[in-house]
């Protein structure tokens, strides 16, 4: 469709009811969505562009900002659809809120507070050592998931619905207060295999950390040039990177072994099943971008699956 010159018209329809909100007369063929949505603005001030979803068929996925009106399946009179995304909130803000809930709501119970596990262990340590680790473990944990979202990950999209952010915190704050519960429990029993084991979880955890933190680095260079495309992420000299050889999301492989180690570490079944459901949802994501990879990317590497290198 590209090439076609001059001006086209555009309305604007209400995905549900489809009312005509708006029509726009001598829209330049070259315009892009994210004008559009300028243009949209002006006349609806409350509806900011990041509030806006506009779409080609109204129950269809969002157009990219950065998608040309003449070169969209459209007519010289296009139709498209809005749907109000509802207040929105800054990414950056929204991982520190839900990352910053958990490294506190951790230090709740590790100090043991005075109501969480009665009066009279108010203010008590526990005796094993493991336990102090794994509070270090896990404030590392959250800390440098702070800090890559203020200096490393550089995010395509601005904003995110505001009503998400309390399911996204119900999700981390809630699990982070319940594997603290236990392992902070004064009840708590340490690894069977003792030191051993916690040696071993702790070697494995350092190695996850930097494996993931490589990945976000790696991707970050993809958009060192300002770009906000989703390219093909190749393994660099950085060894840790090389899992790219095998699956498409390497940080969220590196980031199961986080949990499977902190499992390891601590012995605690919780924390184990905490670690199952993050290993199914990263897994679900993880299959979705592979498959985008595959559909965007003649040339994607074949070898590579979505997370765990020949098997998922
Ligand atoms: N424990 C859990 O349940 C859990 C769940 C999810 C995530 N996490 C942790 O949080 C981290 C971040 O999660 P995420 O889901 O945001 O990871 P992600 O989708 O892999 O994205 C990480 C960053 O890299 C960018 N990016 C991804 N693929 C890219 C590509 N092909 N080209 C250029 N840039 C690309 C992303 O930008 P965009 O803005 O374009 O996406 C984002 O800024 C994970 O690696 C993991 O450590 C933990």
């Amino acid at each position: 469709m590209g090439g076609r010159a001059g001006f086209f018209e555009v309305e604007i329809l209400d995905w549900k009811t489809k009312k005509q909100l708006c029509f726009l007369d001598k829209v330049e063929s070259n315009a892009t969505i994210r004008e559009i949505r300028l243009m949209f603005h002006k006349l609806y001030p409350q509806w900011y562009p990041a509030r806006q979803s506009i779409r080609l068929d109204p129950k269809g996925k969002s157009l990219r900002d950065e998608e040309i009106l003449q070169h969209l399946p459209v007519g010289t009179t296009a139709t498209l659809y809005f749907k109000d995304l509802g207040p929105q909130i800054g990414w950056t803000m929204v991982f520190l809120i839900e990352y910053t809930g958990p490294l506190f709501i951790y230090f709740l119970f590790y100090f043991r507070m005075p109501f969480v596990y009665g009066l009279d262990e108010r203010f008590t340590s526990s005796p094993h050592p493991v336990v102090n680790l794994a509070c270090i473990c896990h404030s590392f944990h959250y800390i440098k998931r702070l800090i890559e979202t203020i200096f490393v990950h550089r995010f395509s999209h601005g904003t995110m619905p505001l009503r998400n952010i309390v399911k996204n915190c119900l999700y981390y704050w809630g699990f982070a207060a319940w594997l603290a519960y236990y392992i902070n429990h004064p009840l708590y029993t340490p690894p069977s295999y003792g030191k051993k084991q916690i040696n071993f979880a702790v070697i494995m955890f350092l190695l996850c950390e930097a494996g993931n933190f490589s990945i976000h680095v790696a991707l970050s260079d993809l958009r060192r040039d300002g770009s906000r495309t989703r390219k093909i992420p190749y393994p660099t000299k950085n060894p840790f990177t090389w899992l790219f050889f095998f699956v498409s999301c390497p940080n969220y492989t590196y980031e199961v072994g986080t949990w499977i180690s902190f499992t390891i570490m601590t012995q605690c079944v919780p924390v184990g099943l905490f670690t199952l459901l993050c290993f199914i949802q990263m897994t679900i994501w993880a299959k979705d971008k592979h498959y985008t990879y595959l559909r965007e990317f003649k040339d994607y590497p074949s070898l590579r699956m979505p997370i765990i290198p020949f098997l998922l």
